[in-house]
């Protein structure tokens, strides 16, 4: 099979102007796709602006050959997400490809949240999936094409101390990712998460040497095969580490059913409704629902198989 190509098309990643996104981009212009490489370039916790940090990147992709245009609009405001995808327009004319990878770090314990913390957290990380993904999402459907990523995370997935406000935009961009996976299946638009373990400036310090295996470049194949052409799937999130790829997958359990539940019914069978056994991976509500209408029209009680 021919190697991975883009083929001119057009990738705006935000947040490229460091870390995991300028990996992103160094290897897909390499592969032959335009990239908008988007970043404000400010610190971790998200202050202060350097319009250097996205400059550089391009830079580093023109001395390699490839085609790329600096943006450093924040994602973090709907007029700041259109600016974006009117830099690819200008530049390149069209958008065929979306990461969303821009984000910051807050993190206190629930208890010590401030709305100062919280707030820009989710503005950047889930309000810029949407505020970037929309305006280029009306061009990809007119055109019947397009690939959007979306950077999750273990610490909304299964929930990591400390981070109420980052593990909820990252779990939100799941829920996000898979209502657009359903909405762009018509228009041939893959819509994908992954949620990444990489050794970048953001958690440098938190992995210390233990992190040396984890390049943010170990990370990139897989980013670059579900925005290109042959991505075969919609919907899903992948684990992705030092060349350590799995998938994460929501699933259901049988369950138990009672025609009149009662309180004391959950509690004596919790075991019942907790066993794995047997469980489905809903490709999405309807698979669920179908499972449901049979069970309350008739099915038996107890728990269920
Ligand atoms: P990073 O700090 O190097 O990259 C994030 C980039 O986003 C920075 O260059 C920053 O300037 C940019 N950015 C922040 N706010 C922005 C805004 N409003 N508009 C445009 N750009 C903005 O860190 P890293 O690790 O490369 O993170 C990339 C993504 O991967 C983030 O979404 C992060 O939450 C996620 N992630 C990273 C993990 C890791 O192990 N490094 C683990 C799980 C998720």
């Amino acid at each position: 099979m021919a190697d991975i190509g883009y083929d001119g098309k057009v990738a705006i990643i935000t947040g490229a102007g460091g870390g995991l996104g300028r990996s992103h981009a160094l290897e897909m212009a390499h592969r032959g796709a335009r990239i908008v490489v988007n970043d404000l370039g400010g610190s971790v916790s998200g202050e202060g602006g350097d319009v250097s940090a996205a400059q550089a990147v391009v830079q580093e992709i023109e001395a390699l050959g490839g085609e790329a245009v600096a943006d450093t609009n924040s994602v973090a405001t709907a007029e700041g997400g259109k600016a974006v995808v009117q830099t690819a327009l200008d530049a390149f004319g069209t958008v065929d490809i979306v990461i969303n990878n821009a984000g910051i770090l807050r993190d206190k314990t629930f208890h010590n949240l401030t709305p100062e913390l919280l707030e820009p957290v989710l503005q950047v990380h889930l309000f810029g999936a949407f505020y970037v993904t929309q305006p280029a999402w009306q061009i990809m459907r007119e055109k019947g094409y397009g690939r959007v990523i979306n950077t999750s995370s273990n610490s909304g997935i299964l929930g990591n101390f400390g981070q109420a406000n980052y593990g909820a935009a990252k779990m939100g961009l799941v829920g996000f990712t898979r209502v657009l996976a359903n909405e762009g299946r018509k228009a041939n638009i893959k819509v994908n998460a992954i949620a990444p373990v990489a050794k970048t400036r953001m958690t440098e310090e938190l992995f210390g040497a233990a992190g040396d295996p984890m390049a943010p470049e170990l990370v990139t194949p897989v980013v670059a095969y579900l925005a290109s052409e042959d991505c075969d799937v919609t919907g899903e999130i992948y684990s992705v580490a030092g060349g350590v790829v799995a998938r994460f997958f929501i699933g259901l359990t049988p369950g138990y059913y009672k025609r009149d539940l009662t309180v004391e019914d959950v509690r004596d069978h919790l075991d019942d409704i907790r066993d794995v056994e047997g469980f489905i991976i809903p490709e999405g509500p309807q698979d669920e629902l179908k499972k449901l209408f049979e069970t309350v029209s008739g099915g038996t009680e107890g728990k269920l198989s």
